[in-house]
């Protein structure tokens, strides 16, 4: 049995993260958000009411459970701020249980203005992000300019490098794009009043996951994002700029790959995608309409349309190699109910070929035509079914065919929005 739980996305995002990591919650100690910001839009049903999460952990609902945000994250402080008052408005206590990472970067109005005007500038082209200053943020931490939670701590420290990055900044913001220019005094006189409030959260949060994987703790690791949005492994450019894959975990929380036992990848039973990029499977016209509108599939953080197209076993395969996936969820079955045939995808036609992996080259993703398997599908509800046997036979077919496919166990299934709208075949935590 494990100890150390991975559930991470390996679509496009959107797979329902937050409403597994919700119900996987209860048998948790921990659970620890290792990558991106407040980009993610987590949803989670609790007595019939919907939270987003974007930056804590979906675990946050559960009172006595601590919540980790790592070194891998990037976070908006204004944000964070929202999130929390918005928690304990909704009569979420918060102390204890949730610890911000030292490392983990921060977040400055300054990445916001900058990205808006590099998107607007790619005019066609753009990436369609969420404009949450998730990139221009990351290009400061890899750049080694970024301003860290610890600097927080330090207003000197913090002063000094806000003034070194705007001098560099501001003559682009205005001379290369005609925007606004930030100063110096406002932008850290408004980030003293975050230190001030976030201090408290402040902790070394890499020693303490770690001790609590020495304790015999069970921790749960939170992924954002998906396995196809990923900076190395995504449909680049067209990516997010984390690592949302298996391993960012190991830098994004500080833990060593010895540690994790178990790796999850939550499947969404169609494919989504929002922003722009390639993507195979997408149906165009009225049936991926009609799938958007059952499947409720609007942007949780920015309330866009999201594309909607059949399962990719090519992206799957992919996706189930690189993680190094020891189990999947598939959610959304429910989505399905009634579509009379299915379709899967098991290979791209480029040129006349076949292909059956996942290619590298965007031109070529771009210019892929899906090679379709149809399944017949089910007329039965499987919305809110708990137990395995009670699925109609041709969903545990489709279920048992994606497993097959992918040589990789379907471990838990969900049936609906809401945290017991689970079938758990397999428990991970003892
Ligand atoms: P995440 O970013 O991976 O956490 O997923 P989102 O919250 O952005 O999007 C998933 C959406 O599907 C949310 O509105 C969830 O409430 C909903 N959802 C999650 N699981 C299921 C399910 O099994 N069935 C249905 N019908 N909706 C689900
Ligand atoms: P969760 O955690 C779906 C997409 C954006 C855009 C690209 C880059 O809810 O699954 P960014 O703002 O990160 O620079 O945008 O990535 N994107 C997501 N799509 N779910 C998400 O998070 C996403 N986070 C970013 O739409 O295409
Ligand atoms: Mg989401």
């Amino acid at each position: 049995m494990a100890k150390t739980v991975v559930v991470l996305g390996t679509q496009w995002g959107d797979e329902g993260k937050g409403k597994i990591v919700d119900s996987l919650t209860e048998r948790a100690d921990l659970v620890v958000r290792f990558q991106g910001g407040n980009n993610a839009g987590h949803t989670v049903m609790v007595d019939d009411k919907e939270i987003i999460l974007h930056l804590i952990p979906s675990g946050i609902l559960h009172e006595d459970k601590l919540c980790l945000m790592g070194n891998g994250l990037v976070i908006n402080p204004k944000a964070l701020l929202e999130e929390m008052k918005e928690l304990t408005d909704r009569g979420i206590r918060l102390n204890n249980n949730l610890k911000i990472s030292k490392n983990a970067h921060l977040i400055m109005p300054y990445h916001l203005a900058i990205e808006k005007e590099k998107e607007a500038q790619k005019g066609k082209k753009k990436i369609g992000t969420t404009l949450r200053g998730i990139g221009p943020a990351y290009v400061d931490k890899m750049a080694r300019i970024g301003i860290r939670v610890v600097d927080l701590l330090y207003p000197d420290v913090l002063r000094e490098k806000i003034e070194a990055n705007l001098t560099e900044l501001n003559p682009v913001l205005s001379k290369v794009y005609g925007a606004r220019e930030f100063d110096t005094e406002e932008v850290f006189r408004e980030y003293m009043e975050y230190a001030e409030k976030l201090m408290p959260f402040i902790d070394d949060t890499d020693i303490i996951v770690n001790e609590a994987i020495d304790e015999g703790k069970k921790v749960l690791f939170e992924g954002a994002q998906g396995t196809l949005l990923d900076i190395d492994h995504g449909t680049y450019p067209y990516v997010t700029s984390s690592s949302p894959t298996a391993g960012g975990v190991c830098t994004g929380a500080g833990v060593g790959p010895t540690k994790i036992n178990t790796i999850l990848g939550v499947v969404k039973a169609y494919t989504t995608r929002v922003g722009s990029g390639p993507f195979p499977t997408e149906i165009k016209g009225p049936f991926g309409d009609e799938i958007r509108e059952r499947g409720g599939e609007y942007g949780a953080t920015t309330g866009r349309p999201r594309r909607c197209g059949w399962l990719d076993f090519v992206a799957l395969r992919h996706a189930v190699r690189i993680n190094g996936l020891t189990g999947l969820i598939i959610t959304k079955l429910d989505v399905l109910d009634g579509i009379e045939t299915l379709r899967v995808c098991t290979a791209y036609r480029y040129e006349g070929e076949l292909i059956t992996e996942f290619p590298k080259a965007l031109n070529i993703l771009e210019q892929c035509e899906p090679v379709y398997e149809e399944i017949e599908g089910w007329t039965e509800s499987t919305r809110g079914i708990n137990d395995f046997n009670k699925l109609p036979e041709n969903a545990r077919r489709y279920l048992k065919h994606i497993e097959d496919t992918l040589g990789v166990p379907v471990d838990i299934i969900s049936t609906g929005k809401k945290r017991d709208d689970i079938i758990i075949l397999k428990e991970h935590f003892e």
